[in-house]
């Protein structure tokens, strides 16, 4: 069994490196997608101060449903190119939004949330869907965030 150390970090940087360890440790040896995305979703939403939602949707051939996350119930369908999670999939590139309200086509699914980090899943051409973690505080998320949501990102689609 594996059990989720608290992390001290000095940095932002040995942060992100404690817990992409306990992300790899998390997940090694088992290859099942929503397992691997229940998993990560909850370490990423039980380790990261001031994260209101951490989760995973999955693209099914035509859009983004929900799979595995922590926080309030979610929207279900997100149509390619809509939200910050559709407009992810499309361009296959993060997405850092310092405040929701001022993201076009931002889908509202938990009013408290204010800023947000999405990240592409895809291997190759293949889009597996998209990592979403958000903040009820404006800003909550900088450039270290980013380059350490999407280790973990990294370590999900190694794991498949
Ligand atoms: N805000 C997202 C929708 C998903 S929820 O935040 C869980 C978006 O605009 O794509």
């Amino acid at each position: 069994m594996f059990h989720a150390a608290a992390i001290e970090a000095d940095s932002k940087d040995d942060f992100y490196a404690q817990l992409a360890a306990q992300a790899r440790a998390l997940l090694e040896g088992e290859r099942d997608r929503v397992a691997n995305a229940a998993n990560l979703a909850a370490l990423i939403y039980q380790s990261l101060p001031g994260v209101n939602w951490a989760g995973v949707y999955f693209f099914d051939g035509t859009e983004l449903v929900v799979g595995p996350f922590q926080g309030k119930p979610a929207c279900v369908r997100i149509p390619m190119g809509k939200g910050v999670c559709g407009t992810a999939a499309v361009t296959r590139e993060s997405q850092l939004v310092d405040d929701v309200n001022a993201f076009d086509g931002h889908i509202a699914c938990d009013p408290d949330s204010r800023s947000e980090v999405v990240v592409p899943l895809h291997r190759g051409d293949e889009l597996i869907g998209v990592l979403d973690i958000d903040s009820p505080r404006a800003s909550r998320f900088d450039a270290d965030d980013l380059r350490g949501l999407e280790s973990l990102a990294a370590i999900y689609l190694e794991s498949l």
